[in-house]
């Protein structure tokens, strides 16, 4: 027994000195960069000073011979969109060789969904609720960009967003905060590993801070107006998040919030950011966001928009040149201190310490894998399988059977392999993307597939095409139709007011129906679509966002079972447009509509009294509910959740609590279920929503199979706002859920006393 405990003992010793030597090293480190940035910063001229505070945009060719000046006179602290490694390592050869400091410059690069090998959309990846394979995704990119040269990407992109008619929505991880935060993180985990001046280390840059999501109506660089409170609980957690995890770089926003534009916010920039969350690293501008605060009407000129920014805390102005053009001049009228420009560059020399930049500024492509290796492809092709979202699957109509089964493949995004890719594809090509049709050629025998385009693409407002597709359908046993958008309908400043199939998409469904055959609707698309209408139509649907490389063989993997879907969506489907917002995660409000049975609008007789039907908060004409929930996704088998509890009735402040149920496999297929939990604190000093997600996990589970699911809460997971504006778990009864989605009925409850 003593030799177990001073084993024990051992082990504990040894644990705790190895800790204490870490944080020592991590210490000693950072005193070291700490000196060298200041040994730099005494030599530093104030162009030098200024130009580390400048990231010009480069071009994918060779650059222009001034900007080779620059870099030799040391005015150029970045550059993006160059992405030739040979170019960079030659530019790097300037900066680190022939200027009076040797400063290396940081090149950077919109890595957003992949470099070479491209993922699903963020949204997309959002779906597989998979934490640890949105990291692989994450390193895998860094890989694929270091090896091109590129140190720094500008993702992820955390602005949760409850819009879908807002193009970015594609780019972002839904409308859940905790979801958005725990794939933040995961994603920094990836492109940064444990070491950040690793040689597969890329600098992350979560943005875009803040609240650049929710634009009014959903239109990109749109004003924001939202309550200290809500930006707080909502917004700001996902970027607190992700600094927690490592991040040393964040991106303003282009938008306003609140009457001040982000890229000009001391509130955010400075109290926020650096008073109240002690962040070291760097603020660089969105492109252009400073000159832009002369378009806001926020600052008279350009000279003023660089005082703004640098004052509010930007430190790196992309694109625009006011900081270049300005800085000298107002140091010279008194309006800004050499200490603000001296804490900029500080900054941004810090990130290039820390990132291993002074050690390592060139880049030798043969330290690194190929791109697109299968080992890359297949990490793709798992998270784009894990992405499919199945919404309806009508007599279990899928999976398919692949012996004898003619199949028609029909629609728009059957074949294109540029638009399965999505957007913000840089370096993606389309000729390395696998389409569905391809795909289901190589898989069930080719006399079996019957391919019929029926629209050109997914706007096409001619039926020229139908006849074709009705007759390929017409040889078939099923019919697969691929529809949704082309990838430029989503993404920046693609928004779109109505948000159904384009085109005439929907007549194609329609028109198919009527062939008798089973239609499976497999639908590619950068935001959620108002397909309510088409779905009565639609024997199953698979929701497949755009899936990146490897779309097609993941699309036919999901139809033929070779794996089953676990997708569940992170974010809301609308009815119609007009229910936007609508989100799982609303308030109660003090009429609250509870049964969406009631009569719809056509129904109500005429000179029906004012009151006949019912003063909830609801649309007579589209009721209250959504078409699918947060959370939403079926599997080809079922699952099944009993006997929740709460691991006690009460807890104190700062005490942990455990909420469990038993999942189990009631169907005859394996399947992967993602479960939930939610909670709702009954009543606060500021209401509460009817719904938070505070948790989830992945479990597969053989058909017939059971398994405890456990989630365990610290109060402080029950904290927000408050009316005094302080982050508070406040005392009061809790209800607990654990389901399938935001609508699980599973409940129990526990109390948090004072
Ligand atoms: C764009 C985007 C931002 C991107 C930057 C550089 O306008 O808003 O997300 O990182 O410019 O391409």
């Amino acid at each position: 027994m003593n030799k177990i405990i001073a084993c024990f003992c051992t082990v504990c010793l040894w644990l705790l000195i190895s800790g204490c030597k870490k944080e020592h090293e991590q210490s000693d480190l950072n005193t070291r960069i700490e000196n060298k940035i200041n040994q730099l910063l005494v030599q530093m001229t104030l162009d030098e000073k200024i130009g580390q505070m400048t990231q010009i945009n480069g071009f994918d060719e060779r650059t222009s011979p001034e900007t080779d000046s620059l870099i030799k006179a040391g005015m150029v602290g970045s550059i993006l969109n160059v992405v030739d490694v040979k170019e960079i390592n030659r530019m790097q050869k300037i900066a680190v060789e022939e200027s009076r400091l040797g400063i290396p410059v940081l090149f950077a690069r919109d890595v957003i969904h992949g470099f070479r090998t491209i993922f699903p959309i963020p949204l997309g990846q959002a779906a597989t609720w998979n934490p640890e394979l949105v990291e692989k995704g994450a390193e895998v990119s860094a890989i694929e960009a270091r090896s091109a040269g590129i140190r720094w990407t500008f993702a992820p992109i955390i602005d949760v967003t409850r819009d879908p008619r807002w193009g970015r929505v594609a780019e972002c991880y839904g409308e859940d905060t905790h979801l958005t935060s725990v794939l933040g993180r995961s994603a920094i985990k990836g492109f940064q590993g444990k070491n950040l001046a690793g040689k597969y280390s890329l600098i992350s840059c979560p943005k875009h801070f803040a609240a650049y999501g929710a634009a009014e109506g959903g239109r990109d660089y749109h004003t924001v107006a939202v309550p200290e409170n809500d930006l707080r609980d909502v917004h700001l957690p996902p970027f607190k998040a992700c600094l927690d995890e490592g991040a040393i770089t964040i991106m303003s926003a282009f938008n306003e919030v609140n009457g001040i534009p982000a890229t000009g916010n001391h509130f955010l920039l400075q109290t926020i950011l650096r008073d109240e969350w002690n962040f070291k690293g760097l603020v660089v501008s969105d492109w252009s966001s400073v000159s832009q605060l002369v378009v806001h009407g926020y600052a008279e000129n350009n000279k003023e928009a660089a005082r703004k920014a640098i004052h509010a805390g930007v430190d790196m102005e992309m694109a625009s040149t006011t900081y270049a053009n300005y800085i000298e001049k107002l140091l010279d009228e008194g309006t800004l201190t050499m200490e603000q420009i001296d804490e900029a560059v500080r900054r941004i020399l810090r990130v290039k310490y820390m990132a291993g930049l002074f050690e390592d500024p060139y880049t030798n492509p043969k330290d690194y894998p190929a791109m697109l290796s299968e080992k890359h492809k297949m990490v793709a092709l798992e998270m784009a399988e894990q992405s499919i979202v199945l919404l309806k699957n009508k007599d279990n109509v899928l999976p398919l059977k692949k012996e004898n089964t003619k199949v028609a493949v029909i629609g728009p995004l059957a074949e294109s392999p540029h638009d399965q890719l999505g957007s913000w594809i840089f370096d993606g090509n389309k000729e390395d993307a696998i389409t569905p049709l391809s795909a289901i050629k190589s898989y069930a025998s080719e006399q079996n597939v019957y391919f019929a385009r029926g629209m050109e693409i997914s706007r096409t407002m001619d039926q020229k095409g139908f006849p074709a597709a009705m007759a390929a359908a017409r040889k078939s046993d099923v019919v697969l139709l691929f529809i949704g958008e082309e990838s430029i309908l989503s993404g920046e400043s693609h928004c779109r007011a109505d948000i159904n199939l384009p085109g005439v998409q929907e007549e194609l469904v329609k028109e198919l129906s009527k062939t008798g055959k089973p239609v499976i609707g497999i639908i590619m698309a950068g935001r959620p679509l108002t397909i309510e209408t088409s779905l009565p139509y639609l024997d199953a649907v698979l929701y497949a966002w755009q899936p990146g490389t490897m779309a097609g063989p993941a699309i036919i993997n999901i139809l033929y079972g070779e794996e089953s879907p676990s997708g569940k969506l992170p974010i809301t489907f609308p009815r119609v447009v007009g229910q936007i917002p609508v989100y799982y995660n609303q308030k109660n409000s003090g009429k609250p509509a509870s049964d969406d049975t009631w009569e719809r609008m056509y129904d109500i007789p005429a000179e029906a009294p004012q009151l006949s039907i019912g003063n909830t908060n609801h649309y007579i004409d589209y009721g209250f509910e959504p078409l699918f929930p947060f959370g939403y996704g079926l599997s080809y088998t079922q699952f099944k959740y009993t006997d929740i509890k709460a691991s006690s009735e009460k807890i104190n402040p700062g005490e942990t609590i455990t909420i469990s149920a038993t999942l189990t496999n009631t169907g005859k297929y394996e399947g992967t279920e993602v479960a939930q939990l939610y909670i709702r604190d009954l009543v606060g000093s500021r209401t509460r929503p009817v719904r938070e997600l505070k948790g989830f996990q992945r479990i597969t589970l053989a058909p017939g199979t059971s398994k405890q699911v456990e989630f365990t809460l610290h109060t402080d997971d029950l904290a927000f706002f408050n009316d005094k504006m302080k982050r508070v778990t406040e005392p009061g009864t809790f209800h607990a859920w654990i389901g399938g989605d935001s609508k699980a009925d599973l409940k129990t409850e526990f109390i948090v006393i004072e």
